[in-house]
């Protein structure tokens, strides 16, 4: 579709629905709108807007922000988070000030080269500050943009942010470049959301790729998955004579930390010593379950369930705090890591099948 045509139904949309009163539009000067555009880099409007009208208080120009002490700063950002962002705008006021007198600069490259400031934050800046004309592309913006023109791919790869550059580029307006750009990122924000957008109420539904093909779910496209490596380890389901299961306490940092769990083994020989190096009993393994994948963020866990009996269990009675045995009949809500819980599910039915 022409840009022009599409650009003139998003600033009419804009018109009749955009958000015309937020602080930094009024008296938006370039120092205000670039405050407020770090600010909403990862944070929503609603939550900006005090922080904001604080910040503006206490730094009401570039030359205020330049001689506070950078934890002055800080205090004013605690509570928005990402901080990195707060440092990096002190340094760019400070910057500012001994480069270019105070006076926020309105050339493109200047600000895009400002710490903290990206090329879509400076064209949001230099559009809505001073009129001039600057494509952007944030990350709601490229949503809006994927849908609309059936983007494939995620847009975390170069390519295909290349791609909605060159369609946000060509989009941008020669006229009213100020409100299309706050209708694109208003759209991202409350029409064009990732869950559950408003296609009713879009401007751009009659054109929108996504929702003609019915793959609004589909784009953009989410980051690819990691290939995870694969860690295999046996965990071991002792049962004393009575049926009651050996639990151990997890080390309280690393995975499930501070949860109960089965005690584990990797060495296939060392299965059949287990109980008599651990507990001075001897056992023997009476079942292999089905390896069981438990995914984390970071790995793969393959787990084989080996269920071992112990022979008598005259001194089962445990010491210390980090081993107990579990009556799986009676469950009594200690915490327990999530795949150890199902387990236990699965050797309770299993028990009571053998019981029956
Ligand atoms: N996100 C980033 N910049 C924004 C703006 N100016 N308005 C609304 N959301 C934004």
């Amino acid at each position: 579709m022409k840009g022009r045509q599409f650009s003139d139904q998003v600033v009419e949309w804009f018109d009749r629905h955009g958000r015309k009163d937020l602080p930094w539009q009024r008296n938006s000067t370039p120092y205000r709108v670039w405050v407020s555009e770090i600010m909403l880099q990862q944070t929503q409007v609603a939550t900006v807007i005090p922080y904001f009208e604080r910040f503006m208080t206490r730094f009401p120009d570039l030359g205020a922000l330049a001689a506070a002490p950078p934890d002055d700063v800080l205090h004013h950002w605690s509570g928005l988070g990402y901080y990195a962002r707060a440092r990096n705008l002190h340094r760019a006021a400070v910057e500012v000030a001994a480069r270019y007198g105070g006076q926020f600069p309105l050339e493109f490259e200047a600000v895009r080269s400002l710490p903290g400031v990206g090329r879509s934050t400076a064209g949001a800046i230099l559009s809505l500050a001073a009129g001039q004309r600057h494509a952007i592309l944030d990350g709601n913006v490229k949503r809006v943009l994927a849908r609309c023109f059936g983007i494939e791919g995620w847009p975390g790869r170069a390519a295909v942010e290349r791609s909605l550059w060159t369609q946000a580029e060509r989009l941008t307006p020669h006229r009213r470049v100020d409100a299309y750009n706050q209708a694109m990122m208003d759209l991202g924000a409350g029409v064009c959301t990732r869950n559950k957008p408003r296609c009713a109420t879009c401007p751009l539904d009659a054109q929108c790729v996504a929702l003609a093909q019915g793959r609004i779910s589909d784009l953009p496209a989410p980051r690819p998955r990691r290939v995870l490596p694969v860690k295999s380890v046996k965990m071991l389901m002792i049962l004393s004579p009575e049926n009651e299961l050996l639990l151990e306490k997890r080390p309280p940092a690393g995975i499930w930390g501070g949860l109960w769990s089965l005690p584990e083994c990797h060495e296939e020989s060392a299965l059949g010593e287990w109980p008599q190096v651990h507990l001075g009993q001897t056992g023997r393994v009476v079942r292999r379950w089905p390896v069981r994948r438990h995914t984390f963020s970071h790995f793969h866990l393959d787990i084989e369930p080996v269920v071992i009996a112990l022979n008598n269990c005259a001194t089962c009675v445990l010491e210390g705090e980090r081993r107990v045995w579990y009556n799986t009949a009676n469950p009594d809500g200690r915490g327990l890591a999530a795949p150890v819980a199902r387990l236990i599910d699965e050797l309770r039915n299993h028990i009571e099948g053998e019981e029956q």
